[in-house]
């Protein structure tokens, strides 16, 4: 007797009746890994990939934990199949033939740290993911979640240079969280829905290099300079503000899940070739004299098919911007040096 065979493994079983209808419409999605999948974040952002109807098949890698996330996602009743990668030795199995690949993998802060504290562990674990990628997928795209962002998306492309597979418009670092953050601060204050709310979010993601250009806020509005100083703060310690609540359990899991699931979902939508898809991405630009920078990008078939120029920005933004170029200089230059030496 044929047992009904999890929908996480690997083998088909030609009497389900089911396999066949499944593989049909999975020929028409895409193919999404999710790198550190039973984290805090990747957990959730699994769960949210999942029920995305543009995903034909989830892949799962980790190196603790992957089987028993990998099951129990694998019972909700969507298109994607799933699968479940444990341990460096299956890392390439897991990056083979994808078309997105979201790295959550590495540690978060706990209260007291910065951001840039997690750089020792996480470099490392960016620069072995990277180097996966540039071998199994290199066409793939690639949103980095690992902080420090305004670092390890340095380090990915010195990777992508080293094994001569680099391509600026498929590296994307994942800074839809400060937008999210700053659309809910800014409806609070001004009333309105949340979801009607847009703030364009440049710089980096860390501290001051999260520039919210307040004057550029859709539906136009104003700020008197108290609002100013308020949401600004709170857009830029957003982070702390959860890692402080969670007193030692971690940072942002869920609303970053939140977060990197729209940026995933905008870049499938784009690789589909859905027209207008604009987002916040810290990525290879040219908008200031740093070689990375955060700034609203247009997704497409490729990848990132166009930098937006930052618009007109007020005093108090320009003021911003200087002390953001100055610390993205020197996070940029560190995620570099790691990989040169
Ligand atoms: P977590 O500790 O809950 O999960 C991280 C996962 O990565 C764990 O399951 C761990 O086993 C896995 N991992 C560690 N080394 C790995 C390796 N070599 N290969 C594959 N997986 C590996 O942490 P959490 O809360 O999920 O955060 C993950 C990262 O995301 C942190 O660096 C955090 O700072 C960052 N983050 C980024 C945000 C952003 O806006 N870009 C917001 C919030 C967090």
């Amino acid at each position: 007797h044929l047992r009904p065979t999890p929908s996480s493994q690997m083998e088909e079983v030609s009497l389900l009746r089911g396999s066949n209808c499944r593989a049909k419409g999975a020929a028409t999605g895409f193919k999404v890994a999710i790198l550190g999948a039973s984290g805090g974040i990747g957990q959730p952002l699994a769960l949210l990939m999942k029920m995305n109807p543009l995903v034909s098949l989830l892949h799962l890698y980790d190196v603790v934990n992957t089987p028993g996330v990998t099951a129990d996602i694998s019972h909700m009743n969507t298109g994607a199949v799933v699968r479940g990668f444990l341990g460096q030795p299956q890392l390439e199995n897991a990056l083979t033939g994808m078309d997105l690949v979201i790295i959550p993998a590495g540690v978060p802060r706990k209260p007291g740290m910065t951001r840039d504290d997690l750089f020792n562990i996480n470099a490392g674990i960016v620069r072995t993911l990277c180097q996966g990628v540039a071998k199994c997928c290199p066409k793939a795209i690639v949103n980095v979640i690992s902080n420090p962002v305004n670092s390890t998306v340095p380090i990915a492309a010195e990777v992508f240079k080293k094994a001569g597979t680099y391509d600026p418009k498929l590296l994307l670092g994942v800074t839809t969280l400060d937008v999210v953050r700053a659309n809910t601060f800014v409806a609070e204050v001004l009333g309105l829905d949340p979801r009607d709310v847009s703030v364009p979010v440049i710089g980096g993601h860390a501290g001051v290099t999260i520039l919210p250009l307040l004057s550029q806020v859709n539906p136009p509005c104003s700020f008197n300079s108290e609002e100013i100083s308020y949401l600004t703060t709170r857009i830029q310690n957003g982070g702390t503000e959860v890692v402080e609540a969670k007193a030692g359990a971690g940072s942002a899991t869920l609303s970053m899940a939140y977060a990197a699931a729209k940026f995933a979902d905008a870049c499938l939508r784009g690789l589909r070739g859905d027209s207008g898809i604009v987002e916040c991405s810290y990525v290879a630009s040219q908008v200031t004299e740093l070689p990375f920078f955060a700034s609203k990008v247009r997704l497409g078939r490729c990848g990132i098919e166009e930098i937006l120029s930052l618009g007109p920005l007020n005093e108090f933004e320009r003021a911003g911007l200087e002390k953001t170029k100055k610390e993205l200089a020197e996070s940029i230059q560190k995620g570099v040096a790691f990989i040169s030496k």
